[in-house]
């Protein structure tokens, strides 16, 4: 089959050119190809493969374009790297062996173009199209990759054992293809990523969170989770979320299974935000569950304090997996604290004045919460479902109200602690403290509304209850 039309871009007539004129042959594989016979929209990555040498080719490359763009050579790796309009191109020489996925071992030894795609991950990863003048656009699939393309299976090349072994981040990114693509592993190469599962601690934090996060960006990240826990591999990544998978009876009493609660929870929050921190966030938002149930006659199943003790595992988790400890972390946190807040809520009549708390315990992240919280719910009972999501509604229609009142979302005192200084001839010292909290908490329980004269007024008033007379100017 000839794919010419997938080559239109004239940087593949410039690396044909170029690889004829230092002798070699060469093809673009990988994630292109795959994502050119899928018609799916594609990174803007591509890459080449020489049957000699990447770095020779990508200096030729280099030198044949009019803006001669800046090759980034990785010597010991035998890769080399150029920038292309908004492309980046990677050229690299055909291997013998895949270390170079890896990129912490050396080059071994040159191979065919077969010998290369012989040691890449799956057979719809190891598709590639001839750049070279007399084929050029000819699909090159020694492995039928482009009948598993059709089929939408996930397949490796070689036996899945030596394939997982070369690279163990593969059987990671096997379960991510299959969530990214809709396509199903293959029995075998399933079967041996459950059998090779524990290899996945020699891969770094930064190379599993990576394939985690894509798995979370797609519409329906739960099939990447379920994949993961079926082979093994989210008890050994993610414990934490694991131990949800339970349920418990004692006395007729049961509560309901909080992983699979979880997964419903972040499937529900993808349409509704892209934000992949969000995403973490209902992600984790259950996990100090496991640690914190308990049982009792009179209350049955209790989580007391699972937030607080949920936000503390959020850091640990973070810390473990060498993901950002900035505020990233803290917004994933803070989500996970507040998770039950606009539930409470919810189950009440919604008070002008508890919405007002929210707001502003919450700040400037109100809105990403209520998406959490709306995700959250996942009750199967009509009447229940339709109640919180109404009472949702209204929720959301005051947090409106009250901002528009009282600003509350970034709040600022409408008295300053110097003022009260000055107003009453104060020191620094406890009392200003306590007077500017009686204004907050007037403010947030709707006695006041945040302004100046009305603030002033409750302040003179509350100061003569603790003796303190204003002096006079
Ligand atoms: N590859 C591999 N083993 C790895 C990583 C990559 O065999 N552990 C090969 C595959 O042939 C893959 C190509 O290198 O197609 C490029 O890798 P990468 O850019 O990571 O992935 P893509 O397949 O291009 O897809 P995506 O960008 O969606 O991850």
């Amino acid at each position: 089959m000839n794919y010419k039309q997938a080559l239109h871009n004239p940087i593949f007539e410039i690396i044909s050119k170029a690889a004829q004129e230092i002798g070699v042959e060469s093809y673009v594989i990988g994630g292109f190809v795959r994502d050119f016979i899928l018609e799916r929209d594609s990174k803007k990555d591509i890459d080449i493969v020489a049957v000699g040498s990447g770095i020779e080719l990508a200096l030729k490359v280099s030198e044949l374009l009019p803006k001669k763009p800046k090759v980034q050579v990785f010597k010991t790796y035998g890769t080399a790297m150029l920038r292309y309009k908004d492309i980046d191109i990677e050229f690299v020489g055909a291997r013998k062996e895949s270390y170079h996925f890896d990129s912490r071992n050396p080059v071994v030894e040159n191979g065919t173009l077969e010998d290369d795609q012989n040691r890449r991950d799956f057979t719809i990863n190891a598709l590639a199209f001839s750049l070279n003048k007399e084929n050029f656009g000819t699909l090159v699939d020694p492995f039928n990759g482009f009948e598993d393309l059709k089929n939408k299976i996930i397949k490796t090349p070689l036996d899945p054992d030596i394939t997982f072994s070369d690279d163990p981040l593969r059987m990671m990114r096997g379960i991510r293809f299959a969530t990214q693509l809709n396509f199903d592993i293959e029995e075998k190469s399933l079967a041996s990523i459950t059998k090779n599962a524990e290899r996945i601690k020699i891969i770094s934090g930064e190379r599993i969170v990576e394939e985690l996060n894509k798995i979370l960006s797609t519409d329906k990240p739960s099939v990447g989770f379920l994949l993961l826990y079926k082979t093994g591999l989210l008890d050994i990544i993610l414990p934490e979320l694991t131990a949800l998978n339970q349920v418990e009876e004692i006395e007729g009493h049961t509560h309901k299974n909080n992983f699979y609660h979880t997964l419903e929870v972040v499937d529900n929050i993808c349409p509704n935000t892209d934000d992949v921190w969000l995403r973490w966030a209902a992600l984790l938002h259950d996990i100090g569950k496991a640690p914190t149930k308990r049982f009792n006659k009179k209350q049955g199943w209790t989580f007391h304090g699972h937030e607080f003790l949920g936000g503390k595992m959020v850091k640990k988790i973070f810390e473990r997996l060498h993901m950002p400890l900035n505020q990233k972390m803290k917004f994933v946190q803070k989500m996970v604290i507040m998770s039950s807040r606009p539930i409470v809520l919810a189950q009440d009549t919604v008070t002008d004045s508890a919405v007002r708390r929210l707001v502003f315990d919450a700040g400037e992240d109100v809105d990403n919460l209520m998406t959490l919280c709306e995700a959250d719910i996942t009750t199967k009972n009509p009447s229940k479902f339709k109640k919180y999501h109404s009472n949702f509604d209204i929720v959301r229609k005051k947090i409106i109200e009250v901002e528009e009142r009282d600003h509350v979302r970034q709040f600022q005192p409408p008295i300053s602690g110097e003022e009260i200084m000055k107003l009453f001839g104060l020191q620094p010292g406890r009392e200003i403290g306590v007077l500017k909290e009686a204004v907050k908490e007037a403010i947030l329980e709707g006695e006041i509304p945040n302004e100046y004269e009305a603030a002033y007024d409750f302040l003179m008033k509350r100061a003569k209850k603790l003796g303190l007379a204003p002096v006079s100017k």
